[in-house]
């Protein structure tokens, strides 16, 4: 008796997504993130200016693919990134920044974080050996979407990853304005992670 079993992975759709690896050579774009089978591309297509770093060796194995390159200003006060979205579309905007001490330095950045002219956050990354993330839902009220890093201080503006995921037009709907993440907790026994 023969039986066969044929289990069919279904790819996970990624319709819409925007995933960029901040600081990520353009050549080696496109990839796969092993952990999670998203798709990255460079962020280099989308801004102009900083040039790229990679944080510590010895962080390699605790930190996913996309954190492990980054982008950092050492010119100009503010630096944009120019992203394109569907005007009425809701979105789930996530960047995280990891410093990683990527240039040995030993000095955690500090600078003001823009989502078009707003003020979305400031980031102070003393202490933040995970780095950090800061997320918003927006409705796109037109096709562009600019999110700055703006020079406060000595330090250098980083970033290593931009992630827009478009949601349903029911989900987390407001009267007015965007919202911005306060905290999330995973009411769980499990240790594992979810995204
Ligand atoms: C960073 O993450 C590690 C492993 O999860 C944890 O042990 C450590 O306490 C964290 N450090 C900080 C500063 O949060």
């Amino acid at each position: 008796m023969i039986v066969v079993l044929a289990i069919m992975v279904e790819a996970q759709k990624q319709e819409g997504f925007i995933s960029l690896d901040c600081g990520f050579p353009i050549e080696e774009s496109p990839y796969s993130d092993p952990s999670n089978g998203l798709t990255y591309t460079s962020d280099s297509a989308f801004i102009q200016t900083g040039k790229s770093g990679r944080v510590d060796k010895d962080l390699n194995k605790r930190f996913s693919k996309p954190y492990l390159t980054l982008r950092y200003f050492p010119e100009g006060k503010r630096n944009c990134y120019s992203l394109n979205i569907k005007r009425g579309t809701n979105y789930l905007i996530s960047v995280s920044f990891l410093y990683g001490n990527y240039d040995g330095l030993n000095a955690f950045p500090n600078f003001d974080l823009y989502f078009g002219p707003n003020k979305w956050a400031r980031i102070d990354m003393e202490g933040r050996q995970n780095g950090t993330n800061e997320e918003i839902i927006h409705k796109a009220k037109s096709n562009s979407l600019d999110i700055c890093l703006v020079r406060t201080g000595a330090t250098f503006p980083v970033i290593s990853a931009i992630e827009i995921r478009p949601l349903r037009n029911n989900t987390y709907v407001t009267q007015s304005g965007s919202l911005r993440l306060s905290f999330r907790d995973y009411c769980s026994n499990s240790a594992g992670h979810i995204r």
